[in-house]
């Protein structure tokens, strides 16, 4: 690992893409040489997955720091937590024996039932302007937030502010339900409120202040990995509106997501998929539609790891890939998932896009640009399909026995990205990550 990774005390780790780009594997890579591993945006609608010795981890709320024994996890106030998914991924990890050492964050918010509803609600409501979320409750919970209707994990835990704020929340969401999309809410006022009510007391041992922990740590000298959720172009304000996600997903969002200041950051990792996936829907340039979405597919196996949706699959996108450079404040790139496009002879990669009559070098705002802009390409030169055995050699030596033609590639993106890569990953095994030195 570079030194500077070494060094930094304050990682972060976002997803440079649409999401899935590998993520949790990066994260589960580098939280040995930590003490933190802390998420401060998103909910539920995350999946990141750890492969450890042919186990599959899914990871949905809690840092993928979890399978470290002793690492300290944190859920930040940015997050949107739906208890009952969080309390289920506790019990599933301790029955699996780990010893989690977990603190929620009193000001993050929660997801209720009615929020799950309307989620799925609102998106068929929006049709082709719709992101075709994950539905679980994350946008209504981040707009009643924004609204200051939201209730966080410190409200379940003060009868008294809870009861006065349900009151009023689950009155609105009834009559919103019922009068303005023309659907009864089959659920009981007071069976929820009861139901949250003891979620709370479960998860009181856990919930504190997030800001003061992190910071009195950052204090001391502990090294601390912030674990980005989705990716940048499902960033709210950044990424491919309206087909993003309802939270900041872009570096930055460390800072509001758990309360540290924008120069406690040292280093600012993105993570790349060699190629590139969406789950739901929205304008993606490069997506390679036909037998070779199907393949890329097929070979990286893209299903959702929290829907099990089929991910769309195409080629690298370098404009998209600039940008989230530039949107993140990138120091280096974690290429994740090169294994996969072992066989090709070539691999096209995006350099701009055509739009009409004009060649376009930067991301475009505007939804009919987005839409019809086309790609074009560079094709580089592929490398053979690597064996177990290539694997092997691969893990044992290191970057230099990777193939030469995938040097070149990953040489080409940083070049072009004008962010040089600290690792690669060849496989889902833990093992499988290479240092660039
Ligand atoms: P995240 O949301 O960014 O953490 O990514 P996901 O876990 O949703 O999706 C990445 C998928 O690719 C997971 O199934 C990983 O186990 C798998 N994966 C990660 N890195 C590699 C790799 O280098 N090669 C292969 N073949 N699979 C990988
Ligand atoms: P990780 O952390 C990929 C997508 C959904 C949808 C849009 C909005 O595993 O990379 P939401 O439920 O957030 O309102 O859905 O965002 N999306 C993701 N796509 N990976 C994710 O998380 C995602 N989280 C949300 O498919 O298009
Ligand atoms: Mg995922």
């Amino acid at each position: 690992m570079s030194k500077r990774i070494l060094k930094a005390q304050a990682i972060m780790v976002v997803g440079a893409q649409w999401g899935d780009e590998g993520k949790g594997k990066v994260i589960d890579f580098l939280a040995p040489t930590v003490d933190y591993v802390v998420r401060f945006q998103g909910g539920n609608n995350a999946g990141h997955t750890v492969v450890v010795d042919g186990v599959v981890h899914k990871l949905h709320l809690l840092p993928s720091g979890v399978l470290y024994a002793k690492k300290r996890i944190v859920l930040g106030n940015g997050m949107v937590i739906d208890p009952e998914v969080l309390l289920s991924e506790l019990d599933n990890f301790e029955t699996k024996g780990f010893k989690l050492n977990l603190l929620i964050s009193e000001r993050a918010h929660v997801i209720f039932p009615f929020h799950i509803i309307m989620d799925g609600m609102i998106d068929d409501y929006k049709g082709v302007l719709g992101a075709g979320t994950t539905r679980r409750g994350i946008g209504p919970a981040y707009a009643d937030k924004a609204e200051r209707f939201g209730i966080r994990m410190v409200d379940l835990l003060n009868k008294k502010i809870f009861r006065e704020k349900f009151d009023q929340l689950f009155e609105l969401k009834k009559n919103t339900l019922q009068k303005l999309y023309q659907q009864r809410i089959p659920l009981h006022k007071e069976t929820i409120f009861q139901t949250y009510y003891k979620f709370g007391q479960r998860l009181k041992p856990y919930i504190g202040d997030v800001s003061l922990e992190v910071n009195r740590a950052l204090d001391s000298g502990k090294r601390i990995l912030f674990e980005g959720a989705q990716g940048t172009l499902l960033d709210n304000d950044h990424g491919a509106y309206p087909h993003t996600t309802s939270s900041n997903t872009i570096a930055g969002a460390v800072c509001t997501g758990v309360g540290i200041g924008p120069t406690k950051i040292d280093e600012i990792i993105g993570v790349v998929k060699a190629y590139l996936s969406r789950v739901g829907s929205g304008p993606v340039p490069t997506e390679a539609k036909g037998s070779m979405g199907d393949y890329l597919r097929e070979r990286g196996q893209e299903y959702g790891t929290t829907t099990g949706r089929p991910r769309r699959c195409g080629w690298i996108d370098l404009v998209q890939l600039n940008y989230a450079a530039r949107i993140n404040g990138l120091t280096s790139l974690a290429v994740t998932k090169i294994d996969v496009l072992g066989g090709l002879k070539n691999i096209p990669v995006a350099i701009k896009y055509r739009y009409k009559s004009s060649l376009l070098t930067e991301l475009p705002a505007d939804l009919e640009v987005m839409r019809h802009c086309r790609p074009v390409y560079k094709a580089l030169p592929g490398w053979k399909n690597l064996t177990d055995a290539d694997f092997t050699t691969i893990i044992t030596h290191g970057y230099k026995a990777l193939p030469k033609h995938m040097k070149d590639y990953l040489a080409f993106i940083a070049d072009q990205v004008n962010t040089p890569v600290s690792l690669v990953s060849v496989g889902a095994e833990r093992k499988a990550t290479i240092q660039v030195p």
